[in-house]
């Protein structure tokens, strides 16, 4: 039963392009997502994330890992940002460091990412590639909440994407990319909707 509510305040780490960045955005300007990105961060200066976000007219920072002495630190500045916009969900979009365990516990089971691959299976960096150096019939990709580990939380959504035989790297990418703007506005719209319940590594869809 989809509970009214106040808008789910989001908040985007990106690193690059920011294509899901786009995907959320859309899905809550047309009102599939009971909710609105009120906060985009970046690692990079250079990411058209950014560029997105601006066009979008929402508030974006580029926060310079140079300027803090360690990881923990350089998050504390992520967190206080995100608190300070009152982010209830953080949406890992392309995002490429590793976050601390101290940021994972500001936000418990409210931070999501986005893998292109079906974890367990081909977790870390450069994933279509190994897949179809595998040999894999089928990849695909995977939401999840983030915890301490790297590519581990509960999985919230998975989708199966075929692997043909001329595949490579990109053209594989290219394909689960169209599923991952599908599958993530899809699990926002079921966290906003207070329909997301996690037990141990599972997690329960209501409703
Ligand atoms: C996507 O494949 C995403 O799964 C991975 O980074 C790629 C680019 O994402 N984490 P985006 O276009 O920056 O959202």
């Amino acid at each position: 039963m989809k509970k009214s509510r106040e808008k789910l305040r989001i908040g985007v780490l990106v690193s690059g392009g920011g294509s899901n960045l786009g995907a959320i955005i859309e899905a809550c300007n047309t009102g599939e997502i009971e909710g609105e990105v009120c906060v985009v961060l970046s690692d990079n200066k250079d990411a058209y994330g950014l560029e997105r976000a601006k066009n979008h007219k929402i508030e974006n920072y580029f926060v310079d890992k140079k300027e803090f002495s360690d990881r923990e630190i350089f998050d504390g500045e992520l967190v206080r940002i995100l608190k300070n916009h009152h982010v209830e969900l953080v949406c890992l979009a392309g995002y490429m460091r590793i976050i601390s365990a101290s940021f994972v516990k500001a936000f418990p089971n409210r931070i999501m990412n986005i893998h292109p691959a079906l974890l367990p299976s081909f977790p870390g960096l450069h994933v279509q590639k190994k897949a179809v150096d595998y040999g894999v019939k089928v990849s695909g990709c995977t939401v999840h909440f983030v915890d301490e580990e790297v590519d581990h939380g509960p999985i919230i959504i998975q989708k199966a994407v075929p692997v043909l035989d001329d595949d490579d790297g990109d053209s594989l990418a290219a394909r689960i990319l169209k599923h991952e703007h599908r599958i993530y506005p899809e699990a926002i719209r079921l966290f906003a909707e207070d329909r997301l319940k996690v037990e141990g590594r599972r997690v329960i869809v209501s409703g």
